[in-house]
């Protein structure tokens, strides 16, 4: 195999010449050689992997650079990085698309009718400090801490003041090696395992290590919660069986890891988990909120969006928790650089001026290069992904509150967890049909409960027993195993229609 030569430039850095073996995908290779980019992993469907090659130098289009790119940003050189191999001598341009900056959403809500008063003003200075902890939600696109007043947390319970007194976040470093779990648990099994564990160790030292320089002095304990995928690649744990059928987790019991920061070894713990896909995070959510005790009246649903949907119904004396594979579109993955939120709020706005009709099909005038507003461009590859991920929430919905034997009326209350929820608009999800109609209305946006729950976890230790109870009753449904299930997902495909008096219909 013989060696080329590439030339590379890039706004801003010095041009590179890389010696480039001969078949190498474009992507891996500037990766490898100083381009970072988050991105999709080389599927073709982020658009974010742009490069264009100089005169005559561009291989012909792949059929993933047709759909991104319009004849004439093709005929100006324009390729996507992951789709080519290197052939011939050749020098190009990168022009990687950055991801927008999700931010990582650290407010949350009182979902049980306590006030979450949020006291970031000094307290008066007493002779003793305060003892305080540190909260962690270890997302897969953020980690998000909170520095909080350990006795504030019990004192929140009774409708008193959370003390919040510093704040912290940050892209999860791992967003390197593909912005979904299943990239990550991917690269942990092509041997880059070992540096997925140290990059977020990194990012969680680096973190604290801010919060204990502000507060002058060590937590008194610092507890975090993540997906169960997270957690193991933290912990070191071996993530080969989470990416395979029965999807079996080394551990989902409370764990602990030490951590070197500043010279200091700081002890975490890891809130434990319900199953491969319902992880701690949701434990931590569902605590929050004080769903899944076993002991409330009436039923709620407790639904958490990101790159999986997870969900849960309490009531009738039983927790169900299943999660939906939602992809990246509620993270803004489905079109580079529009925040999720954004895309649903413009999808809504495309069926109403019937710019999609109701199976989500473009107008025939935007469907090969897809409908334009402002600087964001909406392809009919981009809507079909955020069709499926709204299908399959909301079947997911329905089949929990079927098996709990819940309808619409009994459900009295949905919670709606994660940065996507904090921002949504709920008439809008309504509209495109994210959940079923008739629970619209009952829709509260509790924001980052996981954050909360790691919070009142690690600042109550009678919450602790109560959290594991809760991890061991839920009953983990696996959507795909149930009868009805692709059914009702293909049903939910389309987008529903308004009637003449303004009621959401099913379609
Ligand atoms: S990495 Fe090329 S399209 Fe996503």
């Amino acid at each position: 195999m013989s060696e080329k030569k590439i030339t590379v430039r890039q706004e801003g850095k010095e041009d590179k010449v890389l010696d480039a073996p001969e078949g190498a995908v474009f992507l891996q290779l500037l990766k490898r050689n100083g381009y970072p980019l988050v991105c999709c992993s080389g599927k073709g469907t982020c658009g974010r992997c742009r490069i264009r090659f100089g005169q005559k130098g561009a291989p012909l289009p792949a059929p993933a650079d047709r759909i991104a790119f319009t004849p004439e940003e093709l005929r100006g050189g324009l390729r996507l990085a992951c789709m080519h191999r290197v052939r011939q001598d050749c020098c190009l341009q990168v022009e990687f698309v950055e991801s927008r900056p999700v931010e990582a959403v650290t407010a949350h809500k009182g979902a049980t009718g306590n006030i979450n008063g949020r006291g970031q003003e000094e307290c008066p200075v007493t002779d003793r400090p305060v003892p305080y902890l540190i909260a962690v939600d270890l997302g897969t696109t953020t980690i998000a801490m909170q520095a909080v007043e350990l006795p504030s947390v019990k004192e929140w319970q009774q409708g008193g003041e959370l003390l919040i007194r510093g704040e912290y976040s940050c892209m999860n470093p791992q967003r390197e090696w593909g912005s979904d779990v299943l990239s990550r648990i991917q690269a942990a099994a092509q041997g880059q395992a070992g540096a997925l564990t140290e990059s977020v160790r990194e990012g969680i030292a680096e973190g604290i290590g801010r919060l204990v320089r502000e507060r002058g002095r060590a937590p008194a304990c610092i507890w975090l919660a993540g997906n169960t995928a997270m957690e193991h690649l933290l912990m070191g744990l071996d993530t080969a069986a989470l990416g395979r059928y029965p999807f079996t987790p080394v551990s989902l019991e409370e764990m602990e890891l030490k951590l070197l920061t500043g010279g200091t070894q700081l002890r975490i713990g890891l809130l434990p988990g319900i199953s491969a896909f319902v992880g701690a995070d949701i434990a931590a959510g569902l605590l929050a909120c004080g769903l899944g005790k076993g002991t409330e009246e009436g039923c709620r649903l407790f639904i958490d969006l990101g790159t999986n949907g997870e969900m849960a119904i309490a009531g009738k004396g039983r927790l169900l928790c299943t999660a939906a594979a939602a992809g990246p579109a509620f993270e803004g993955g489905a079109a580079a650089n529009v925040p999720g939120t954004d895309m649903l709020a413009l999808l809504a706005e495309m069926l109403d001026q019937g710019i999609i009709d109701e199976t989500g099909l473009l107008e025939d005038a935007y469907f090969e290069h897809g409908w334009q507003k402002g600087r964001i461009r909406i392809t009919q590859q981009d809507i079909r992904a955020l069709q499926m991920a709204k299908a399959a929430v909301c079947a997911g919905v329905e089949l929990l509150m079927e098996a709990l034997g819940a309808q619409e009326d009994d459900v009295d209350q949905v919670c709606l967890a994660g940065g996507f929820g904090y921002y949504l608009d709920v008439e809008k999800a309504a509209r495109i049909g994210l959940f079923p109609a008739g629970l619209a209305g009952k829709v509260t946006a509790v924001g980052n409960t996981s954050l909360l729950g790691a919070c009142l976890y690690g600042g109550d230790p009678s919450l602790r027993e109560i959290t594991q109870a809760l991890c061991r009753r839920a009953e983990v449904l696996n959507l795909a195993e149930q009868p009805g299930f692709e059914a009702r997902y293909l049903s939910r495909i389309h987008f529903k229609k308004e009637t003449k008096n303004d009621e959401i219909s099913d379609y």
